[in-house]
């Protein structure tokens, strides 16, 4: 195809703001799918993205569209994750793009995410065309959101399209936007292929399939390719475009977005950002800016029913085929028997994996206390990277420790912003920038990771009604200091509650652990002390009294059935209980006593 008849772009927005159902419409206005293969919101293939309304894995699609000018061009639209989490995927598909669509929605305005992802697409040197979008409703508010975008973003925002992606208003204006605002791609036919590994996923037909889009050159079914950053090579053995439907291509050349299939083992084989070209006749140098995603949140996910052990490793097995920024390795906890501590992306991510085990495999799972790498330095001079509280060395040991810290921006009503800032604070925060834009103010805030892993978000949205929007970045590590506390019951350490705390925390956080874990340990025949200690001290306690008489006993007398029907459902919870010396934990005692105050 000739370069002038093409554009890509992908859709900028924030959650919820209508970047899928604008994505569909503009599918459907095209004829793309016809009308009875259209989908509520085509583009989120998996089943708990629509439940979540997120946009996990990135995806495109190919759209012909006849333009006003009686020409047809060829759109390609990248789809984004829209989450933090994600944001190195985000940076990396606006790289293979030359324009974005910003959607806000003009009930709401300017948001957080909006404001990380704009500022992505700018760094990618986009062309950008704001996307009123919500007209339809009552509330919304064009002209006022217009400007907001202007101040606060500081791009032109008189020409936005006002649309309402749900009745369908505006969308023409948003097809000839793209063809007349955005810029054609550039590239050369006739240079050594140069392509950029855009996204990639496991298909249980076809294996690992990969997008890709074209920058020089020419790629054709069965040419035999070189992954440059991780030096694999491969043929190709299918070569396609996504209309949205799979349709096989001869070939794909400069600024063209496609995927192929090579015989790929595992997602995580291929890295996103990787440059791909022609083992004969390379490209000489890789595109730039190449880095593998990290793991950042730890955690151990263990199954409640230690018989699940083997299902949950087919489990986690499976996800991570696909997902190769999840990592996983074996481990096993006095406590809590054999299980995985798992890497994670982020907190959502994190949420994501968890929820998929449990609802996708019917596995369900205890999970530890999510943790941040922490740099541990040794007297003797050596470094260790610590994922996991139980593997803390002997503090005697330790010279110093350098946690990840964040900057986070938050924008929030002004009636909320107090307890905002209030929260931040109290999690260790350093405020940076408090600046106004009409009645919303935006926080930036310089925050240790660890502070936020734990409930930030839910504190964050309890706080503020659910009005406040965040994102974050990481922005380094920094020396604190930081101690392991231990949780004891009945003087047995549970190993699964330990957790890196501040020390000016550390007596707050083992107070209020000691006060949880007594409401939700159930009484034993005898008295049982709970503790938390930092090294041999006690910093917290509590005592969980004896339990006066047998629970049967209440029923004495009563009828059989009743008091048959109550030892069935001790043992029906016994089942998810878990065995501590003499104490018998419940499976809800972690989850909650894991979701700190
Ligand atoms: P993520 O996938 O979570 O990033 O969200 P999204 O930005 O893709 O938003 P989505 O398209 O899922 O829309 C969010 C909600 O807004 C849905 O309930 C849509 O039906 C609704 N919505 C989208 N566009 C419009 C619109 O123009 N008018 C109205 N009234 N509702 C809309």
């Amino acid at each position: 195809t000739d370069l002038s008849h093409i554009r890509n772009f992908s859709i900028v927005a924030h959650i919820d703001h209508g970047k899928s159902t604008l994505a569909d419409r503009l599918i459907q206005m095209t004829g793309t799918v016809a009308e009875r293969d259209m989908q509520e919101q085509l583009l989120d293939s998996m089943d708990i993205e629509r439940e979540r309304g997120i946009t996990i894995k990135a995806n495109s699609v190919r759209i012909e569209y006849p333009a006003k000018d009686g020409e047809t061009y060829i759109l390609n639209l990248i789809d984004t994750p829209g989450h933090v989490d994600f944001a190195y995927e985000v940076s990396r598909s606006m790289r293979a793009v030359e324009g974005s669509l910003l959607v806000v929605d003009a009930t709401q305005g300017v948001e957080a995410q909006t404001l990380a992802n704009v500022y992505t697409a700018i760094e990618a040197d986009h062309e950008i065309v704001p996307v009123l979008n919500k007209i339809d409703l009552p509330a919304s508010e064009p002209e006022r959101i217009a400007e907001q975008i202007e101040d606060v973003i500081g791009i032109d925002a008189t020409d936005a399209c006002l649309i309402s992606a749900k009745t369908g208003v505006g969308i023409p204006d948003v097809l000839e936007a793209i063809v007349t605002r955005l810029p054609a791609p550039t590239g050369d036919r006739d240079a050594p292929l140069k392509a950029m590994l855009v996204d990639s996923w496991y298909d249980p037909y076809l294996g690992v399939v990969v997008m890709i889009r074209v920058m020089d050159g020419v790629i054709r079914k069965g040419d035999q390719i070189l992954m440059m950053q991780t030096g694999a090579k491969y043929g190709v053995d299918k070569l396609a475009v996504l209309r949205p439907k799979m349709q096989d291509i001869a070939e794909l050349g400069p600024g063209e977005i496609g995927i192929l299939t090579a015989s790929i083992k595992q997602v995580r084989d291929t890295r996103v950002g990787d440059t791909i070209t022609h083992q004969k006749k390379p490209c000489d140098t890789p595109l730039p800016g190449f880095k593998p995603s990290q793991p950042v949140v730890f955690c151990g996910l263990f199954p409640v029913d230690n018989a699940e052990f083997e299902d949950l490793r087919t489990a986690i097995e499976k996800l991570a085929l696909n997902d190769a920024s999840f990592t996983y390795e074996m481990e096993t906890s006095a406590a809590l028997g054999f299980g995985f501590r798992c890497g994670f992306l982020g907190l959502l991510h994190l949420e994501v994996i968890r929820d998929r085990i449990e609802r996708e495999y019917d596995i369900e799972l205890i999970t530890t206390a999510p943790s941040v790498i922490y740099q541990i330095h040794m007297r003797d001079g050596t470094e260790i990277e610590l994922h996991n509280p139980a593997d803390m060395p002997d503090p005697a040991d330790i010279d110093h420790i350098d946690e990840p810290r964040i900057k986070a921006t938050i924008m929030v009503p002004d009636e909320y912003l107090g307890d905002v800032l209030k929260l931040c604070q109290d999690r260790r925060g350093i405020q940076e920038d408090l600046t106004y834009a009409g009645s919303r103010a935006m926080a930036v805030y310089d925050l240790p990771l660890n502070e936020v892993v734990f409930d930030f978000y839910d504190r964050l949205k309890s706080v503020t009604k659910g009005y406040a929007s965040f994102d974050y970045q990481l922005s380094g590590y920094r020396t604190d200091n930081l101690v392991k506390m231990s949780v004891l019951v009945n003087e047995e350490p549970v190993d699964a509650l330990s957790m890196m705390v501040h020390r000016d925390r550390a007596e707050m956080r083992g107070r209020a652990m000691c006060e949880k874990l007594k409401e939700l340990i159930p009484r034993h025949m005898f008295k049982i002390p709970i503790q938390a200690a930092i090294g041999g001290r006690v910093i917290a306690r509590e005592t969980l009294s004896a339990m006066r008489k047998d629970v049967t006993a209440k029923c004495y007398g009563g009828d059989a059935t009743r008091k048959k029907k109550l030892l069935e459902k001790q043992k029906a919870g016994k089942k998810k209980m878990r065995q501590f010396g003499r104490v018998e934990i419940p499976q809800e005692a972690f989850i909650n006593a894991l979701k700190m105050e």
